[in-house]
């Protein structure tokens, strides 16, 4: 999978995809992190991104041309399965729709600032809008970071362990159970017997029942989608 992003601000991404899961993923080359910062395709002579809206009002608008011939020279290299916008009012990502994306061969992320980009772009170019959440950003750069970090951890290599992936919460519709480790006692409080006992299938059940009664309590929701 490659991921190519799109940033007024590129530096704020060098962290989050250096480090972890998707550093050591990237380095070992099984996936391809690309951040672009806009300014490079801006013909401005100042390198300016923004615009002024039309109708007024406060705030800037992020300039058509700068976007556009990015997207466009990207997409002269290669195809990409999505165009993706970051934007609080994309639609809001849960995990289904990770796992839809992770099988992607490449993704192009355009992260959003200012009051947005030219809604023209967004009904011609854009192919898909995700947010992260129900509160505004800054910018889309740490929401890119979130779907990234997300979608990297399922590509096949990525993470050492298959199997932890897949026993993610929310990889079954459910809140994953609680985990211990040692002492087996701490501070007076025991880690639950089945746990030590060594016994496969009553664990498996005890992990269901976990996962099956932290999502009816704390997130009743998950169980009405499912
Ligand atoms: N940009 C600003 N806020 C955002 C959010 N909540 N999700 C995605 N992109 C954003």
């Amino acid at each position: 999978m490659r991921i190519d992003i799109l940033s007024a601000v590129p530096d704020l991404l060098q962290g989050p995809f250096s480090e972890s899961i998707v550093g050591r993923a990237r380095k070992s080359g099984v996936v391809e992190v690309e951040v672009h910062d806009i300014r490079k395709w801006s013909t401005d002579k100042h390198g300016k991104i923004d615009d002024t809206p039309f109708g007024g009002g406060a705030g800037m608008v992020m300039a058509i041309q700068p976007i556009v011939d990015a997207i466009a020279d990207l997409q002269s290299q290669r195809t990409y399965d999505e165009v993706i916008y970051l934007t609080p009012d994309g639609e809001r990502l849960a995990q289904g729709r990770v796992n839809q994306l992770s099988l992607c061969g490449n993704l192009l992320l355009l992260c959003g600032h200012y009051k947005g980009i030219d809604q023209r772009i967004r009904e011609q170019v854009i192919t898909m809008e995700l947010s992260i959440g129900d509160y505004v950003l800054s910018g889309g750069e740490l929401a890119a970071a979130v779907l990234a970090d997300a979608l990297v951890r399922l590509v096949p290599g990525a993470i050492g362990d298959g199997e932890s992936a897949l026993t993610d919460s929310f990889q079954d519709g459910l809140l994953a159970p609680p985990v211990y480790t040692r002492p087996a006692e701490w501070q007076g409080h025991p880690v639950p017997d089945v746990l030590l006992g060594g016994h496969h299938a009553e664990i498996e059940k005890w992990r269901m029942e976990q996962a099956l009664e932290r999502t009816q309590r704390l997130r009743p929701d998950l169980l009405d989608e499912a």
